[in-house]
């Protein structure tokens, strides 16, 4: 029995009348979620749209929150951190992270970020230790499987793409995925969208087909 947490990150949703307007990265994850549910035993499945709900961004009062013991910290406080602590309890129950996102401006889009920023936090996801020297950040969560799904209007974005050097998405998210204690981490990645061309068309089919096998594996 395993735990899915899904994050899609896309502003568009996949019910317009236009189907052109549908989000791919939305879409793709829901194929991936299909095949993989068919295959394995979900114990839950936990679902947020960043796009639908965006998180609210970290302030100064927030951080200083995440700073006071939790023995000290006022009701106010506590107020600031319930959706961080709502997010980071969603974080650990899963055994597999679902994460489709578009590229917005060469990275993600700040719906993701905003996660990021409120689930990666001091003494829940990571500790912080000065004896540790250089490296005083270790991740507190570990044995997660991360899936990252992403749509780009370009192309050239692997590594040995024309754009590999532009590709400040996926690079950053697997860094960060290291805080969420992900220990296999996967990427498909769907281009061409602007061109909607003949190539657009097999960028998403070899995508899909990647996830379907991924389903398969993991
Ligand atoms: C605000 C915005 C910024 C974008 N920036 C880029 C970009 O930097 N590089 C790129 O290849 N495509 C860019 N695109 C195109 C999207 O990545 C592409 O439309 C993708 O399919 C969006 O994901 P979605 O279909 O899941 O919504 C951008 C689109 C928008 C709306």
């Amino acid at each position: 029995m395993k735990t899915l947490l899904r994050i899609d990150a896309s502003a568009r949703r996949t019910d317009n009348d236009k189907p052109s307007y549908n989000s791919i990265s939305k879409s793709l994850a829901q194929l991936f979620c299909d095949h993989w549910q068919a295959q394995n035993n979900l114990s839950e499945f936990i679902y947020r749209d960043l796009g639908d709900q965006v998180p609210p961004a970290i302030t100064q009062d927030w951080i200083a929150a995440v700073f006071t013991p939790e023995e000290h910290q006022s009701t106010e406080q506590q107020r600031l951190l319930a959706l961080s602590d709502c997010l980071i309890d969603e974080l650990q129950r899963a055994d597999i992270i679902l994460i489709s996102t578009p590229m917005y401006n060469y990275g993600m889009p700040a719906a993701l970020k905003a996660w990021f920023d409120q689930v990666i936090r001091i003494n829940r996801t990571f500790s912080f230790d000065l004896k540790r020297g250089d490296f005083p950040l270790r991740p507190i969560l570990s044995g997660k499987k991360l899936v990252l799904v992403y749509s780009c209007g370009e192309f050239g974005f692997g590594e040995e793409g024309i754009r590999a050097g532009m590709n400040h998405l996926s690079p950053h998210i697997k860094t960060l995925s290291h805080y969420l204690g992900v220990e296999q981490f996967y990427e498909v990645r769907s281009e061409y969208q602007e061109f909607a061309d003949e190539r657009h068309r097999a960028s998403i089919k070899a995508a899909s087909a990647s996830l379907t096998e991924l389903a398969l594996k993991i």
